[in-house]
């Protein structure tokens, strides 16, 4: 029995639970204030925006840019995406009027291709969103020196890497802003939630406050985006920022604070399972799988694998038997966010082609990784996919 998601929680997550019952406040408070410095020092990052996903995030972070003084974003700007990823990676930039440009991605690491993202840059590109699929970061460290070189907002998605490296800095600090997924199935879990991260403090601010309705409430009293009054009536309901209500609870950041200090040793055994998955597929015959990035430590989200060409007859019989044996797979991460029904909603255009993405899209699948040894599974895995002609 292999499962997509595994519960992480041990008896300190509900002890951390039951003392925010006791205490009788459950929402957005001193819980939360505390997480959001632990994930600053945890990530090397001055701002965390703690919020109740990894698409709230994703929403947060796009929508700030559009209200810096220096006005980084605005409707009809062009956004390079990768033509992998999930599907809240490309909602928030479609709600926000920008028009996306996919570039394709390597069928090895399955990160946008950074020779290809270069050549699709023009004068209308004025932000770059890198996602780091499955745990593997992408070239951040070019990736970020190309949007300096181009004066280009850098966007890190890393709902799907925490604690992953790259050229021995934390994939998700890369970026101008970053956003992360504490959901249940993820590297730490809060049951749903996320976070922003970012050095930059009026891009704090705007997140603070598009948080929650707009409002000025969680803002210092000498914001740069706004200067409170003093004992005005209206200052508790002082409305700047058109904003949504993406706040999470105490409840989910103090599980986030049990979560996170388990973070190191989860990826750790993550990479152990990862070795097998080495072992046993990396010259397989009828399967491709995802290689680690150069100068990067994955944090292994997953174990995806692209049955080559020549195989792609077996697909329907492997499904079966993984189905049978209790081995749960999916499609990895949305596929080709194109070939889906949503497409006529979004305003895009294609560099080149989608070659890889469509591969991944119809030929590829991932079973779970866990932190917990799931050695023998793999070795399961194996002899199901050795056994079919
Ligand atoms: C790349 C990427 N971005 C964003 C998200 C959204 O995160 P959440 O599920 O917490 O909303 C996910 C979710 O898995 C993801 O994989």
């Amino acid at each position: 029995m292999l499962n997509l998601v595994t519960d992480t929680f041990g008896k300190e997550e509900k002890k951390a639970i039951r003392a925010v019952v006791k205490s009788g406040y459950y929402t957005y408070g001193k819980q939360t204030i505390k997480f959001e410095k632990i994930i600053s020092k945890k990530f090397k990052k001055k701002y965390s925006i703690f919020c109740n996903s990894g698409s709230s995030a994703n929403l947060l972070a796009i929508n700030s840019l559009f209200y810096k003084k220096t006005n980084p974003l605005k409707k009809g700007d062009e956004v390079i995406v990768p033509g992998l990823s999930w599907s809240t990676t490309y909602f928030p930039l479609q709600q926000c009027g920008l028009k996306l440009k996919f570039v394709d991605i390597s069928s090895k690491t399955l990160n946008i291709k950074t020779d290809l993202l270069k050549k699709a840059i023009t004068k209308k590109t004025k932000l770059i969103c890198a996602v780091n699929i499955l745990g593997n970061p992408c070239d951040l460290k070019e990736i970020k020196k190309i949007c300096k070189k181009n004066s280009i907002y850098f966007f890190e998605d890393n709902c799907e890497s925490m604690g992953a490296v790259h050229n021995g800095k934390i994939a998700g600090t890369f970026g101008d802003l970053s956003s992360h997924s504490t959901f249940f199935s993820h590297h730490i879990s809060t049951i749903e939630g996320g976070f922003v991260l970012t050095d930059d403090k009026e891009i704090y601010h705007i997140c603070r406050s598009l948080r929650s309705h707009g409002w000025t409430r969680d803002l210092p009293p000498n914001s740069k985006i706004y200067k409170k009054k003093k004992d005005d009536f209206f200052e508790k309901y002082r409305f700047i920022l058109p904003g949504y209500n993406l706040r999470s609870t105490d409840l989910n950041a103090a599980i986030g604070i049990e979560q996170i200090k388990k973070l190191d040793k989860f990826i750790s055994i993550r990479r152990r399972n990862a070795e097998v998955y080495n072992k046993l597929f990396k010259n397989h015959e009828k399967f491709d799988i995802q290689i680690e990035n150069s100068n990067s430590k994955s944090s292994w989200f997953a174990f995806p694998f692209l049955v080559k060409v020549k195989y792609k007859k077996i697909l329907p019989k492997l499904f079966k038997e993984l189905k049978k044996q209790k081995i749960m797979f999916r499609v990895i991460c949305s596929g080709n966010i194109l070939n889906h029904p949503v497409k006529k909603y979004l305003n895009y255009s294609v560099f080149q082609k989608l070659n890889n993405s469509n591969r991944v899209h119809n030929d590829g699948f991932f079973i779970g990784n866990h932190p917990t040894d799931i050695k023998k599974e793999l070795y399961k895995v194996k002899k199901i996919f050795d056994s079919l002609n």
